[in-house]
């Protein structure tokens, strides 16, 4: 008998996760890039924490002064009854700030992709603010997600502090403000923390921390794909590298190889040159007024801006126009 070979259907790929396919497609183009929201896996997230008690990283240091002293007039702006949705909460350490003083709060909404996380905090302000009606959405702010119908009927008042904004080009941060228009519809307020441009020796210190914990953060993108992608980045063939653009008004971070070399990742070979980087994040500067009239194209009408004594960082009230 003539055995007759047939032909094995093969397996399925393996399904591929968003990040997998994300970091492929970056690591495929010229530069190469990944998206800085990738930084904040459990560990990512904690080394951050860490950042923003370092001396030299000021943003978290400012913009709470400026929500500690302005967040009596920053509330006075509510209607009485507002529902307030924060765009990405973590912690809910400045929203707390602000509920403090802003007694129309009557709900607070925090938008964050970690339900587990939401859960916590929910309880644990629930527990701290037992009027508040906390009402949480596990969703990424950047998409479009539905306002939980308890606060159908209320004013709405949006917070999105830390200089996130900063992480979007200008192009992106124009699409997010309209988007964020959108969401809190009509006559909603927006309270929005933005990093100022400052001296560039303030913002180079800022982002090369002498205790080197902004280089861990950068190195730990490696680490998580070494971790969840397979891959086998030897990290003590890159650095971290961090500097002001002057012209583009951005701190840019990158992964440099220190020289020629593959690696693989996700099954597949990613070769480097020497001293080619990976871009993984951008953090723009503006002045009050460059954001200021970036937002007026989008959706927004500037009411107030404050800043904290050195100047450092701004924190904008808008109305929806
Ligand atoms: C959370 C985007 C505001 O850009 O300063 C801190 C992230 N990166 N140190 C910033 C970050 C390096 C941070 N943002």
């Amino acid at each position: 008998m003539v055995a007759i070979a047939r032909k094995i259907p093969s397996a399925p790929a393996a399904p591929q996760s968003e990040f997998a396919r994300d970091v492929l497609a970056g690591l495929g183009k010229t530069p190469k890039t990944i998206s800085p929201k990738y930084f904040y896996d459990s560990e990512g997230s904690r080394l951050f924490e860490d950042i923003t008690q370092i001396a030299e990283y000021y943003p978290t240091r400012s913009e709470i002064e400026i929500l500690k002293s302005h967040a009596a007039d920053m509330g006075a702006l509510f209607p009485k009854d507002t529902a307030l949705i924060e765009f990405g909460s973590g912690a809910s350490t400045k929203a707390r700030v602000l509920l403090d003083a802003a007694p129309n709060v009557a709900a607070y909404v925090p938008v964050d992709v970690s339900a587990e996380f939401l859960a916590q905090e929910a309880a644990s302000l629930h527990k701290d603010y037992p009027k508040l009606n906390v009402v949480p959405v596990a969703a990424d702010f950047t998409q479009d997600f539905e306002l939980p119908q308890q606060i159908a009927a209320m004013p709405r008042a949006g917070f999105f502090p830390g200089s996130t904004i900063g992480n979007f080009d200008p192009h992106d941060a124009c699409a997010f403000l309209e988007h964020a228009r959108r969401i809190l519809g009509p006559e909603s307020v927006l309270i929005i923390g933005v990093d100022l441009e400052k001296d560039s020796n303030v913002l180079h210190a800022a982002y090369n921390d002498a205790s080197g914990v902004t280089e861990q953060f950068n190195i730990n993108l490696l680490r998580r794909m070494n971790r969840e992608l397979d891959a086998d980045f030897d990290i003590s063939r890159f650095e971290h590298h961090a500097f002001y653009n002057r012209e583009r008004h951005r701190i840019e971070m990158h992964l440099a190889s220190v020289k020629r070399q593959k690696v693989r990742v996700a099954g597949e070979t990613i070769e480097f040159k020497a001293g080619e980087t990976i871009h993984t994040e951008n953090s723009y500067k503006y002045s009050v007024e460059s954001f200021a009239s970036m937002a007026r194209g989008c959706g927004w009408k500037p009411l107030t801006v404050w800043l904290d004594k050195k100047k450092y960082f701004s924190v904008h009230a808008m109305r929806a126009s």
